[in-house]
């Protein structure tokens, strides 16, 4: 089994794969820590961005290096976005999400990935595919809430603005763009608690079971 989650920042994909994964015993990919992880890494490393870095720290990309603190700080999440629209870098990191896609851990009945072009390039054959999205106003209230229960500081109106900016860039990148799969189930989680959005996922999975 695997299910596609794809959608932009904050929209609650990371809240509906812990449940689906559990429901269904998946193994779990959040794809976006391994653009954040090559982030990070070239950042160390180099400062700058420098694309010659950030492509060889994907080369060399492990599913050790998405377990390190401090990944999912804002400024590692713009610095993500910025290395995740040069293509070089995307086709390294796709082949190493298709690895994982394809071979569940032991004991796991198959997988359940989250990004933004899962359902459309990394796993174009999955047969399930949720593309999950919600008002930016309210993503960003929900991202502030998250930083403020991780004791960051954080302000409201900088925490949308870069929500805003996130979804444009990622909206208008040339190599995948963030769009939903013409296959996918889109749930728009605006004003709904995560169990309501969790049952309209398992009624859309079952649907296509059927
Ligand atoms: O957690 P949040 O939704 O804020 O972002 P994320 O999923 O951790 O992703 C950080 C950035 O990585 C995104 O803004 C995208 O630009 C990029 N990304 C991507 O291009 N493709 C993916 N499959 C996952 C993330």
């Amino acid at each position: 089994m695997i299910i596609a989650v794809d959608g932009p920042a904050a929209a609650g994909k990371g809240t509906l794969c812990h449940k689906l994964a559990k429901h269904f015993n998946l193994a779990m990919l959040d794809t976006g820590l391994i653009y954040r992880a090559v982030a990070r890494k070239t950042l160390n490393k180099s400062h700058l961005l420098d694309t010659k870095c950030a492509i060889e720290t994907a080369q060399h990309l492990s599913l050790n290096d998405l377990n390190v603190g401090g990944l999912r700080n804002e400024a590692i999440g713009s610095a993500a976005s910025r290395i995740a629209a040069v293509p070089e870098i995307r086709s390294i990191l796709v082949n190493f999400q298709r690895d994982f896609a394809k071979n569940p851990p032991d004991g796991k009945s198959g997988t359940i990935l989250d990004g933004r072009d899962i359902g459309t390039i990394v796993c174009p054959d999955a047969p399930f595919k949720l593309f999950v999205t919600a008002d930016p106003e309210v993503r960003a209230e929900r991202r502030y809430k998250e930083l403020q229960d991780r004791g960051e500081k954080a302000i409201r109106s900088a925490v949308l603005k870069d929500i805003i900016d996130r979804d444009i860039r990622d909206k208008t990148r040339t190599v995948s763009p963030l769009e939903p799969a013409s296959d996918a189930q889109v749930l728009d989680t605006t004003g709904l608690d995560p169990h309501i959005v969790f049952s309209m996922a398992l009624d859309f999975i079952s649907s296509k079971k059927r």
